[in-house]
């Protein structure tokens, strides 16, 4: 049966900008209450007076406690959550050395221990409300060691965290999916080097993967790609591993991460 998300309960977390607050407005005018959660508050209340059916609140995903209370409000306001999208995440800086331990430690709790924290924290509800659907925002660099090496482990440790709750969680009728997305403009990750070099036509925006987002809740898909010509990458990468090595240090290169 059709999976319809109105009168549905989301919540979102890194709603306050980028993919999570593209994602919050899509969701709400499609008829979904969306529990918009990050850190800033203004932005989050800002969003919430653009769209009725947004709800802010403020939470820090590296913080259990703040997470354990984002799952109880919902739990008590709305009795239900059929959709958890765990999107908040930052990038990181380059892996050098000593100095960037903690920088690579903090991407690490905040892109994928965050993301944990939230799925323990919903995993009863999301049962109780099932058929659900949890959408991790992983990224193609979870599959692709490119960028970052703090923020590619992140993402790496979501997509294998994401694939075996896909299969484990099945049984309680929560879809787990993990979301790719490649180049996408936002505060985070403006794009400025990758839009200098040729890759730069292919930098999409958030409301590209706010879409892939919609579709996936739908359909259920446990792995999407966006743009979907990405995962020619990804099996380039498993069946010509030299060949890919060779183009990959080109693009790192080019897209200035040894600056
Ligand atoms: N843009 C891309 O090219 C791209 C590609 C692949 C994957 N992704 C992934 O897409 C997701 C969204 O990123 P974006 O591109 O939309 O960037 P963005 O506009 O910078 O959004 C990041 C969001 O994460 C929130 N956040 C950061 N730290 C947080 C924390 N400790 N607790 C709660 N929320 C926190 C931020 O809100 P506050 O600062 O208000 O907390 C913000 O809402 C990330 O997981 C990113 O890795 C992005």
């Amino acid at each position: 049966m059709a999976w319809d998300p109105v009168g549905k309960v989301a919540v979102i977390t890194g709603a306050s900008s980028g993919i999570g607050e593209a994602t919050a407005l899509r969701l709400a005018r499609l008829g979904m209450t969306v529990v918009a959660a990050a850190r800033r508050q203004d932005r989050l209340e800002a969003l919430a007076a653009r769209q009725p059916g947004i709800i802010a609140h403020v939470t820090d995903v590296t913080s259990t406690a703040d997470v354990d209370a984002l799952a109880a409000r919902v739990r008590d306001e709305f009795g239900a959550c059929h959709a958890l999208l765990n999107n908040a995440g930052l990038g990181g800086g380059s892996f050098d050395g000593r100095d960037d331990l903690d920088d690579a430690l903090h991407t690490l709790d905040v892109n994928l221990q965050g993301t944990i924290r939230c799925m323990a924290a919903f995993a009863d509800l999301l049962e109780m409300s099932a058929p659900s659907r949890v959408i991790n925002v992983a990224s193609v660099a979870g599959k692709l060691g490119i960028g970052p090496a703090g923020y590619a482990a992140s993402k790496f440790g979501t997509v294998g965290f994401t694939e075996a709750t896909s299969l484990s969680w099945a049984d309680r009728g929560i879809t787990v999916c993990q979301l790719n997305p490649g180049f996408i403009e936002t505060e985070g990750f403006p794009q400025t080097q990758v839009k200098r070099t040729p890759a730069g036509r292919v930098v999409g925006r958030p409301d590209d993967v706010a879409r892939a987002i919609h579709r996936s809740l739908l359909d259920g898909a446990t792995e999407r790609t966006v743009p979907a010509w990405y995962r020619a990458f990804v099996v380039l990468r498993h069946v010509a591993a030299p060949l890919y090595r060779f183009g990959a240090a080109r693009i790192d290169r080019a897209s200035g991460s040894r600056d």
